[in-house]
């Protein structure tokens, strides 16, 4: 088999047979196949997509292709989520331990901040002492015992994926649809839950702008769990707006408490108990209303925040912080961006909040940079509400007074204003299971 004729073929429009993509990704995998023809391919593939077929032998081989989490040491069924990525999104920090506590098995490796999106392991290093690092022994054993575990991915977890997810990056070829949903099923696969609940983001915050085009891979990548044999479900969700109020690590581990608390009623909230009772739902096989009365009994009871306080404490984060979160440490500047004008936010891009909130050190602009895990933002005012002359629109927290200025504008340059409020769009668009 030539790699020649493999580019050629899909240059030409024809499906690859399962042969051939296994070639392609273990001779990638090993670097007997060089960059520039894995390039040629995945441009090939950019113009040409892919049957169901083809995307769910290509995710198959690149599951296959480095470690393969075995979860089978842990009684009862146990569950992953994934989030495609989004501003303001610390569902992870909610839902895992609201489904732990409802006896579903969370055994979750999550990913760092990338581009204008947050990331759960850098939230959850920002409580002081908490390990994100774990041996694939103390990560097993923590699940048996307290039915949680937030880890770092592996690294050698879906190497061609990695290795081609940074291909991508540079050859322009990140946005297609079978790719992006085999690199993501990929590592889903390889971290070995038995249920899948994906939450794929649209609108301005996310990859996929359109809710058809988040459908169209949330069907893919459904599609892909199910031939592999794992329970999966997706739900589209709004990130046209950020989720919640605040963005940036500390202040997001601050609204995550009061969500679990019981204490914060918004969108998060709601987006949260949607996807902890379709987790739910699949993991015991019950209709979602029952799921769903489970998951709001297990945030007013108070069992979902001690499965939180659980889970810093076994990871060795300082609880306290957790316990009463006005002791988590705290940005030496916080600037009010005031409105100057009266009217309805009749938009706000959320890609451009996220930003401002990377210019503020909540993330890294460059792979190696340093978090400032204080900075971000909080959001005083949303997409739809009326904001008045001299009314606080947001509040911005860093330690560098030079990245006010920038952040601020950027900021203000992310918003429309309107005499009239705007139509409200769905928080929650479907459920694909
Ligand atoms: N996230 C991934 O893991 N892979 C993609 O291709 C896009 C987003």
């Amino acid at each position: 088999m030539r790699m020649y004729d493999i580019i050629r073929k899909k240059r030409d429009g024809y499906a690859l047979d399962k042969n051939e993509i296994d070639f392609f990704i273990k001779g990638y995998t090993d670097g007997s196949i060089p960059d520039y023809q894995a390039s040629a391919l995945m441009m090939a593939i950019y113009f040409n997509g892919m049957t169901d077929e083809e995307t769910a032998n290509l995710t198959i081989a690149m599951a296959d292709s480095g470690d393969k989490i075995d979860l089978s040491e842990i009684d009862g069924v146990t569950v992953d989520k994934h989030s495609t990525g989004g501003v303001g999104d610390k569902t992870t920090l909610i839902v895992a331990p609201v489904v732990a506590s409802l006896g579903c098995k969370v055994a979750k490796m999550s990913g760092r901040g990338l581009g204008h999106t947050g990331g759960t392991v850098d939230k959850l290093e920002s409580v002081n002492g908490f390990r994100v690092e774990l041996t694939p022994d103390e990560f097993i054993s923590q699940v048996k015992s307290t039915g949680i575990c937030v880890v770092g991915q592996s690294g050698n977890l879906a190497p061609a994926d990695k290795k081609l997810y940074a291909l991508r990056d540079v050859t322009a070829t990140v946005n297609s649809i079978p790719l992006i949903a085999s690199s993501i099923m990929s590592k889903k696969l390889a971290a070995g839950s038995e249920c899948i609940v994906l939450d794929v983001k649209t609108g301005s915050g996310a990859f996929m702008k359109s809710p058809e085009e988040a459908t169209e891979l949330a069907e893919k990548m459904v599609d892909i769990g199910k031939k592999a044999g794992r329970k999966t479900a997706a739900l589209i969700t709004d990130m046209d707006i950020p989720l919640g109020t605040h963005i940036g690590n500390t202040l997001e581990v601050q609204e995550a408490v009061s969500v679990l608390r019981g204490e914060t009623d918004n969108d998060l909230k709601e987006v949260c108990i949607a996807l902890a009772a379709n987790i739910v739902s699949l993991a015991k096989n019950i209709p979602f209303e029952k799921a769903e009365k489970a998951v709001n009994t297990a945030i007013s009871d108070g069992s979902a925040f001690s499965k939180f306080r659980e889970l810093v404490m076994a990871q060795g984060g300082d609880v306290s912080l957790i316990d009463d979160t006005s002791k988590l440490p705290k940005a030496e500047i916080a600037y009010n961006i005031i409105s100057d004008k009266n009217g309805y936010i009749s938009h706000m891009n959320a890609e451009i909040i996220g930003s401002a909130s990377v210019v503020l050190g909540a993330g890294r602009e460059k792979k190696d940079d340093t978090i400032d895990y204080t900075a971000g933002i909080i959001l005083n005012k949303k997409t739809g509400d009326y904001v008045s002359e001299g009314g606080i629109i947001a509040t911005l927290y860093t330690n560098d007074k030079a990245r006010l200025s920038p952040a601020g504008t950027m900021l203000l340059s992310a918003l429309d204003f309107s005499d009239i409020p705007p139509r409200k769009s769905p928080l929650i668009y479907k459920t694909i299971n």
